[in-house]
């Protein structure tokens, strides 16, 4: 695959979402009937962070036994979590961040993957691996629609998927901005929700959700 293709297998699944839940799974069997929830209620690109330990088995589960969902692995923090992630069957990656030697894995690889920046020079660094496509983190906290606009001034055609401080009343300001493909964010699944197992009140808050950002 060449960069180029890949740069495009991810704006087209960032672009196919809208809205990116950030998921962070305690228990490996809440996996399967957040991940239906979710894509019932019209979500489907789900990013399973590497934030607890069962985050690796939660996203295998989901990519086993729900082919709706395009299950991918968040909080890749170097090469060893993107070989993971891809060993796992994931369909992108994406990272809060990135390392000089994180950057330089995923450009040797073939895994749709987004590097996390917050600044001009973290920017350039991306682009300068071929990544055009870039997590804004944390989006709000560093600046929010204003600090994006200015970023665009100088990167004119930067894609951007913004996530931290993201929620129903901010969302669609977001995606209205010209270089953002997609928002992301915990608000889409609450912890307390995925705790008591409110799987229909998951798939309601995505319900609406969608309808109001992405309206037939
Ligand atoms: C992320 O990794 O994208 C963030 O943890 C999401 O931020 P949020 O919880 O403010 O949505």
């Amino acid at each position: 695959m060449t960069a180029a293709s890949r740069q495009e297998k991810l704006a087209a699944i960032f672009k196919s979402a809208t809205v990116i839940p950030v998921l962070t799974i305690e228990k490996v069997e809440d996996a399967v009937p957040l991940a239906r929830a979710l894509v019932a209620g019209g979500v489907r690109v789900l990013e399973v962070t590497l934030r607890t330990a069962v985050a690796a088995e939660a996203a295998k589960a989901m990519i086993a036994e729900v082919p709706d969902a395009v299950v991918g692995i968040g909080t890749i923090l170097n090469g060893d979590d993107l070989a993971r992630a891809k060993d796992l069957g994931a369909k992108f990656g994406i990272s809060p961040g990135a390392t000089p030697e994180l950057l330089k894995a995923a450009a040797a690889g073939d895994l749709p993957f987004a590097p996390g920046i917050a600044t001009a020079s973290e920017l350039m660094q991306a682009l300068a691996h071929g990544f055009d496509l870039v997590k804004f983190f944390p989006a709000e906290q560093a600046g929010g629609i204003k600090a994006l606009r200015a970023l665009a001034g100088p990167f004119p055609h930067i894609r951007v998927c913004p996530t931290g401080g993201i929620g129903e009343a901010n969302a669609a300001a977001w995606l209205g901005d010209p270089n953002v493909v997609a928002v992301g964010g915990s608000w889409i699944c609450p912890a307390a929700d995925i705790k008591s197992g409110n799987w229909a009140g998951i798939t309601a808050m995505c319900q609406r959700t969608m309808k109001l950002l992405k309206p037939a």
